[in-house]
């Protein structure tokens, strides 16, 4: 196992191409996916075949950036994914968050605590001077879990369809946003040194 980083509660260690049942299965509750695509389960064969590997290929890149396995520290059951990378048309010194967790693991805390423990790895890093996240409106957990690790919101949009079907961490149908806007949260460098 290539463990990244260890919180009171989680590891977060790399993820395999034998994860791919793991993170099908994760998809595969519609209230998971319910502010992603409506609830749409993820295909075996797009996870195995496009989502997973184009996630595994962040590893050979420069920088401590990528997908992580998310495993209870004490039961060792995996519990879902975080993710902190460079995104597209971006400059590379922003990086985003992300994050999906299994219901079962849901209002422990557990996404905050992982979230936090990735800015620190983040900032760690000389060159990232802000992270950002975005969110689905009414998507109010996933919210509050970036309010809660210090970020703010700092832009409100609406997504093109062409964002939304190649988000890269999950597969969507529609060809118009839905209604509702998404939002952008984020801290600067600046920001997490004053809260540390
Ligand atoms: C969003 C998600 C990661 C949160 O994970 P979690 O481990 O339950 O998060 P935490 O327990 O650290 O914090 C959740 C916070 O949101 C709050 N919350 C959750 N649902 C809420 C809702 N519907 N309305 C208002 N607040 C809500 C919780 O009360 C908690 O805040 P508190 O500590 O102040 O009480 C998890 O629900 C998830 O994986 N959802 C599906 C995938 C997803 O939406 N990912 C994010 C995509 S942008």
């Amino acid at each position: 196992m290539h463990m990244f980083l260890q919180t009171e509660r989680l590891i977060l260690r790399r993820l395999t191409e034998a994860d791919a049942d793991l993170l099908c299965d994760l998809d595969s509750d519609p209230e998971v996916m319910r502010y992603l695509n409506g609830g749409l389960p993820t295909p075996a064969d797009v996870m195995r075949h496009e989502i997973l590997p184009a996630w595994l290929r962040h590893y050979e890149r420069p920088g401590d950036f990528g997908y992580w396995a998310a495993e209870d520290r004490a039961a060792g059951d995996f519990l879902g994914w975080f993710a902190l990378h460079p995104s597209d048309g971006r400059p590379s010194r922003e990086v985003e968050i992300g994050y999906r967790m299994r219901r079962a693991a849901w209002g422990r805390g557990l996404a905050t605590e992982g979230a936090r423990a990735l800015l620190r790895k983040g900032f760690e890093q000389p060159e990232v001077a802000r992270v950002f996240g975005t969110t689905y409106e009414e998507n109010f957990g996933s919210r509050r879990v970036m309010e809660k690790v210090g970020m703010t919101l700092v832009r409100r949009f609406r997504p093109e369809p062409a964002a939304l079907a190649s988000s890269g961490t999950y597969v969507a149908t529609f060809e118009e946003p839905w209604d509702g806007d998404d939002l952008e949260y984020a801290i600067t460098r600046a920001e997490w040194e004053r809260l540390a």
